[in-house]
């Protein structure tokens, strides 16, 4: 139910520190330990590569699951479109395992790609929202996400269920495996400490609609660019402007910007940069400086262990592997706000069902 909210995505979005407690309730036993499933660890140990398969924003969260995989669980990860993967797929390793990321658990275009790997006898492991779905009945294994029902066509609580559940995989995984980033790594700390801080972001929230005001209205384009998770989740914030505002929006890698998609940028573009790792603060700073140099109308979201004074928006800081759970909220409430602006309906935007049966 709606309660006192207007719309779904907004009381979606508001859950999410909710959805990150749920999950570590759901994953940690009697006794304090976060644990999967013995048989899946096992089957997910046996590895030599993981394929992540997935639509839309499912793919989007199976990015950035592939860094948290790949550092927690020392497994080469591949994160496929499912429509694509079907039909082109790609030479597999010797021993695949496939993860199917799907809040429904009913995308057709994913389905038909389980169909095709249970004929071949790899495992598959389903992460969805809904128990009893297609693709949870039929994958070997199946993680759920915890989640609460999703209404908004939108998907937003889902995707930070996912990666956190991928996280909680990835973790298990690792310290079994006795890799000492796994065994360094507090999953309820670092997950408790993201709802935590979820929770302050969200305090926030007012300042949004005239930031997205300011920087939105009118206009029919824009970007968001950023460098590793941060360009995961740029991709992420851009179909979310997409789908609800009907904004033609790209997310792109900062670094190749000046390979081509800066001959876009024209006085007033906006440019919305996500910089939430020291690793690559100050090349994206460069490329903020390229856009706003030919025009560009720029908002920066950073976190704050390298945010600079007139950054719009400060993220509070969470574990390296973690922030796209808290940098990608402001992104959805630009999203929510620049939608409601333009008097559109959020939870249900033209062309657009909840869950995708035809391929
Ligand atoms: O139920 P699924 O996660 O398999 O759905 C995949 C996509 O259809 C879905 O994420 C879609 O992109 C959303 N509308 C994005 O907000």
């Amino acid at each position: 139910a709606l309660g006192t909210y207007e719309h779904y995505m907004l009381k979606e979005i508001e859950e999410q520190p909710a959805v990150m407690r749920n999950i570590l309730a759901h994953y940690v036993n009697e006794d304090d330990e976060v644990v999967v499933d013995d048989e899946i660890v096992e089957a997910f140990s046996k590895a030599d590569r993981v394929y992540i398969i997935a639509c839309g924003t499912s793919w989007n969260a199976g990015l950035v699951g592939k860094t948290i995989i790949e550092t927690l669980a020392g497994i080469p990860t591949e994160v496929h479109l499912a429509s694509e993967f079907g039909y082109n797929t790609p030479l597999l390793s010797e021993k695949p395992f496939f993860i199917y990321l799907s809040q429904s658990g009913e995308t057709a275009d994913s389905r038909q790609v389980l169909v095709k790997t249970n004929k071949l006898g790899y495992p598959a492991l389903t992460v969805t929202n809904v128990a009893g779905s297609t693709l949870s009945r039929e994958a070997n294994y199946t993680m759920l996400l915890h989640a609460g029902p999703e209404i908004a066509v939108a998907s937003t609580k889902a995707y930070t269920a996912q990666i956190a559940v991928l996280s909680i995989l990835a973790s298990v995984t690792g310290k079994n495996k006795g890799i000492e980033v796994a065994q360094n790594f507090d999953v309820k700390q670092e997950l408790s400490l993201v709802a935590n801080n979820m929770d302050s972001l969200l305090t926030d929230e007012n300042k949004f609609p005239s930031l997205v005001h300011n920087l939105l209205a009118e206009t029919r384009n824009a970007f968001y660019i950023g460098r590793g998770t941060d360009y995961s989740v740029s991709l992420e914030a851009s179909l979310k402007l997409k789908e609800i505002s009907y904004i033609q929006c790209e997310g792109f890698a900062s670094g190749e910007l000046k390979h081509g998609t800066i001959a876009l940028i024209e006085e007033g573009t906006p440019v919305i940069a996500l910089i939430t790792a020291d690793h690559t603060n100050l090349q994206t700073r460069s490329n903020i400086q390229e856009v706003k140099s030919r025009g560009a109308k720029t908002c920066i979201i950073s976190m704050e262990d390298v945010a600079q004074e007139g950054d719009d928006v400060v993220l509070p800081h969470v574990h390296p592997l973690y922030t796209a759970l808290v940098s990608v909220l402001p992104t959805q409430l630009i999203a929510y706000y620049a939608t409601l602006e333009r008097g559109l309906d959020v939870d249900k935007p033209r062309n657009l069902a909840k869950s995708v049966t035809v391929e």
